[in-house]
């Protein structure tokens, strides 16, 4: 029997994550503003919609009180107002124009050395220089190292302990994705945390002493309105840039590959014109965003497409959904990196062309430097390796309802 707004699954249950897009095709066209009992949260699906709700003071970003705090303190995504853009106003400069031309040399010389081996693993041991025909998990050997190589690089930390970061911040984002609540995923999450601040408490003190021209220098020594910020604050947008520019671009490059493997022609067609590098990352993104949705807390009652939100609700703006809307974009489920109804290089400014990035005050600080990051290292992949394939008998499998992407990505160099 298909699926309608009166029998769609929990969007936790075992079905509804097997295949969130499914859920959200029955919501768009039925009940597009739904109540789910598993996440205890109205799902809000219509592009028009998410774009209006981003916008609109009342849905309020106190979510991230609970969803974040604990584990990053309180990170520019809670902040409102004033104190939110003067703060946000302290690391933006350094994500566009001349601050962000000044990281590309670093993201190409990461790329490189990635990929010429000698970065060290999550366990023990460095990965061996990667060769045309081996076989491997592009996830292990190469995605997962390349954004946290980068923040790492710009904010001076040392490359030794990267996987330290890697391990820290995949507990930090598991406890933000945790809508089942899992009581183990919340501790490590706390643990992380702790560990994480102890770790920089000597380098805040060196750098105010010494500042170099890092990111953390910056944050340090800078002022706000004649006040210096205090080291919780300074460690709070570490730990903030350190998982945001992390997981999200690792996941991306889970699903750039999954697409154009998927399909050998996409494969073949942008590793022989590169000006579809940009079209099948922006294309990657609108149909299978990392971050599938981003939460809100109404402050007052709202109403949206004739249905009554109370004050206090958790909403959740499905970027997932979103993104997929038949009203906004053609044949909107498939993969096309040829598509011409959006604007591809646009999609990372938070034009809303996309949600991928967010919209509104809040829209994503880092979007060019991801943007810059995929591009580097697709190309360098697209270069070294024009043969790559997925590995016989190996299908990707998507996974995850808050966070989504392939968990591994197995290939033939
Ligand atoms: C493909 C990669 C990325 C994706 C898909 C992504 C996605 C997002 C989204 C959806 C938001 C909005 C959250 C909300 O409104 O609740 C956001 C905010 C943010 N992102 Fe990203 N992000 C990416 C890469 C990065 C990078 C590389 C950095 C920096 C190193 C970064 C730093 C931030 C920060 C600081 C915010 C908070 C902005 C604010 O609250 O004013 N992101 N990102």
């Amino acid at each position: 029997m298909a699926n309608t707004a009166s029998n769609v699954p929990l969007l936790l249950s075992p079905e509804g994550s097997a295949d969130p897009y499914a859920v959200y095709r029955v919501l768009r066209a039925e009940d597009p503003v739904h109540y789910d009992e598993s996440t205890e949260s109205y799902l809000i699906t219509r592009h028009a919609d998410v774009a209006a709700a981003y916008r609109n003071p009342l849905f309020t970003s106190r979510n991230y009180e609970w969803q974040l705090e604990p584990v990053f303190g309180r990170s520019l995504l809670q902040l409102e107002g004033r104190e939110h853009a003067r703060k946000r106003a302290l690391v933006s400069p350094n994500f566009r124009g001349e601050g962000l031309e000044s990281w590309m040399p670093l993201i190409r010389q990461n790329v490189r050395q990635i990929l010429d081996g000698g970065v060290q693993k999550s366990v023990d041991g460095l990965i061996e220089p990667l060769k045309p025909g081996d076989e491997v998990d592009l996830l292990e050997v190469f995605a997962h190292h390349l954004p946290v190589s980068v923040i790492t690089a710009m904010l001076d930390l040392p490359k030794e302990d990267e996987s330290r970061f890697l391990n820290w911040y995949g507990h930090m984002i598991a406890f933000l994705a945790n809508l089942t609540k899992d009581p183990e995923v919340h501790r490590k999450g706390i643990e992380a945390r702790v560990e994480l601040r102890e770790y920089l408490d000597p380098i805040i003190q060196e750098r105010r002493a010494n500042p170099g021209t890092d990111l953390i220098s910056t944050l340090a020594t800078a002022e706000v309105e004649g006040e210096r910020l205090e080291d919780e604050e300074v460690k709070t947008h570490v730990t903030q840039l350190l998982n945001a520019g992390a997981e999200t671009t690792d996941k991306t490059f889970g699903s750039i590959f999954r697409h154009i493997l998927s399909e050998r022609s996409f494969f073949e067609a942008v590793r022989d014109d590169r000006s579809l590098v940009t079209p099948v990352i922006s294309e990657t993104l609108r149909v299978t965003p990392p971050s599938q949705m981003n939460g809100r807390v109404v402050s007052e009652d709202v109403e949206v497409s004739g249905i009554h939100i109370p004050a206090g609700s958790l909403v959740h703006l499905v970027i997932a959904s979103a993104n997929r809307d038949e009203r906004r974009f053609a044949h909107s489920e498939t993969f096309d990196p040829y598509r011409t109804d959006f604007k591809h290089d646009k999609a990372f400014s938070g034009s809303g062309e996309h949600f991928a990035f967010g919209f509104g005050v809040h829209a994503c600080v880092g979007a060019m430097l991801a943007k810059n990051e995929l591009e580097i290292g697709m190309n360098a992949l697209l270069d070294r390796f024009p043969g790559m394939r997925l590995a016989d008998g190996f299908v990707p499998v998507e996974e995850g309802v808050k966070m989504r992407a392939p968990l591994e990505m197995r290939v033939v160099l």
